[in-house]
């Protein structure tokens, strides 16, 4: 069992509690565990006569998933130390004090010196505790006006702030790769599908800048959240600010954000931010698992358009002819986790009144296991794509069987005067015909062809040979080899 220990029996037990004098442990309690030895420090020591159950602050700790912040937080209370000592509320002296032992608390965890307890309650006390440790009473006036309810605001908003721009890089780069591919096959014919079933001629490199356009806008969905997030909490106190003289400016420029929060409840108590990002990584999930998807395709048998690099592909432990693409089905189904942490954020938070609640704790997991799990498809994902084998000669025979020039035919009537119903029934008669003969329209007799209708002649060969299907679509946007070159030309400039 865990009691609370008075202040004699901690001062004989515990060493790093020396530092603090007599007359401030009644602010700050130590309290040591007798079930495990472990000493942690209490922020709430005053109000409370006995310590917090074992289990319940096991339940109640967010260091496990929290202190991957720690040098957020730690940023944060150095722009908030220098901003308190700035507008006078703590000596100069202090501040400067707060803020050189914060930065060797930084260092110290940087190069694994210090080691971050996983008993304290969260990363925010975790850091005030050592603080206090090392400089004591001065350690202390850090918390002046202010709360953990911003400073887990605006350490979050700093996080995921930085985190966004890692992400913008990483999906730049599969753009890159896209592009590059793009234009290398930017004449690779390929069926074009739609119900999966082959649908008119396109390139290869047309299919994969579909691709290029769907992350180019998660790019820009990424910025907006990015600027969702980029302002300042600090300042707005447990919810209603504070009496100090404080300027929240200091601490939005020392910190590098765009704009502060205009009121102090929304300020600590929304996570819109948070499922914002995760909506954008959802969104950026859907469009990998669908790309995942095609690639899994292109490498059966019944397609074998493309073949996985040997290093980006696993085999199987009985079957020795077996080359699975293992990343694109991870990827495709690691996608089920983002939306699973978006759920959990829209569910966290669409029942709490105004302002903090603990509720909130578990935005973090399920933030940062999105953040995470996106960055570790990416990293898959654009090595695996980037080093692919392309099998243009499959694609092409793909695109030759299929009737996947129909609609060239039909409009080849159609530009000899046809209205376009009449071609469209001439052109299903032909394919009928092709298909009872096991041929197709290129090998079919031109005299088969003026059966069906007279309009006919030679120049019909021309007009469905697939190249010039593809070519012919050169408008805006079309799979035509220059149409796909100057997209890719284009995307390049954009994320450049
Ligand atoms: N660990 C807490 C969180 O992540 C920090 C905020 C605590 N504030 C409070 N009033 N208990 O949300």
């Amino acid at each position: 069992m865990n009691v609370y220990c008075s202040p004699d029996c901690y001062l004989e037990r515990s060493d790093w509690w020396k530092a603090v004098s007599a007359d401030d442990r009644c602010s700050l309690t130590i309290i040591e565990s007798y079930e495990t030895g472990v000493k942690t420090m209490k922020l709430w020591a005053g109000r409370f006569s006995k310590e917090i159950d074992k289990k319940t602050n096991d339940f109640n700790s967010s260091i496990s998933f929290d202190s991957r912040m720690y040098r957020e937080d730690i940023q944060g209370s150095i722009a908030h130390a220098i901003m308190i000592g700035e507008c006078g509320i703590i000596d100069k002296s202090e501040s400067e004090a707060i803020v050189s032992g914060l930065e060797k608390i930084l260092a110290d965890i940087d190069s694994g010196k210090l080691v971050i307890d996983p008993n304290a309650e969260d990363i925010h006390t975790f850091i005030e505790g050592e603080l206090t440790q090392r400089l004591g009473q001065t350690g202390k006036r850090l918390h002046t006006a202010r709360s953990r309810n911003d400073q887990v605001a605006v350490d979050i908003r700093l996080y995921l702030k930085k985190e966004v721009r890692n992400i913008q890089k990483m999906v730049k780069e599969l753009i890159a790769v896209i592009c590059s591919k793009a234009e290398q096959y930017s004449t690779a014919v390929m069926p074009g599908y739609t119900h999966l079933q082959r649908a008119q001629p396109i390139t290869f490199g047309h299919h994969l800048m579909a691709y290029a356009e769907m992350l180019l806008r998660d790019l820009h969905r990424l910025e907006c959240a990015f600027d969702h997030m980029d302002e300042m909490p600090l300042g707005s106190g447990a919810l209603a600010t504070t009496t100090y003289p404080i300027d929240r400016t200091i601490t939005a420029s020392i910190l590098g954000f765009a704009g502060i929060s205009q009121n102090s409840l929304d300020g600590v108590s929304d996570r819109d931010f948070c499922m914002e990002l995760a909506s954008v990584l959802s969104i950026i999930m859907v469009h990998l698992s669908r790309f995942s998807e095609e690639m899994i395709m292109w490498c059966s048998w019944e397609f074998k358009f493309v073949e996985l690099d040997d290093a980006f592909s696993t085999g199987s432990s009985i079957m020795p002819q077996k080359k699975n693409p293992d990343i694109a089905e991870l990827v495709r189904g690691k996608s089920g986790r983002v939306f699973g942490d978006l759920m959990t954020l829209l569910t966290v938070m669409k029942g709490i009144a105004l302002a903090y609640n603990k509720d909130m704790q578990e935005d973090k997991e399920a933030i940062f296991d999105a953040v995470d799990t996106v960055k570790m498809c990416l990293t898959a994902f654009t090595p695996m794509l980037d080093t692919m084998r392309v099998i243009p000669e499959n694609m092409r025979k793909a695109a030759a069987n299929g009737f996947i020039n129909a609609t060239d035919c039909a409009d080849y009537l159609v530009k000899k005067g046809l209205p376009f119903r009449d071609a469209y029934k001439a052109t299903g008669t032909l394919v009928a015909l092709c298909i009872e003969k096991g041929t197709t329209l290129e090998e079919l007799p031109i005299d088969e062809y003026k059966k069906i209708c007279d309009v006919f002649d030679e120049g019909v060969y021309e007009a469905i040979s697939l190249e010039n299907c593809v070519n012919g679509r050169n408008v805006l946007g079309g799979p035509a080899a220059e149409n796909v070159k100057a997209q890719a030309e284009r995307v390049k400039k954009i994320i450049e």
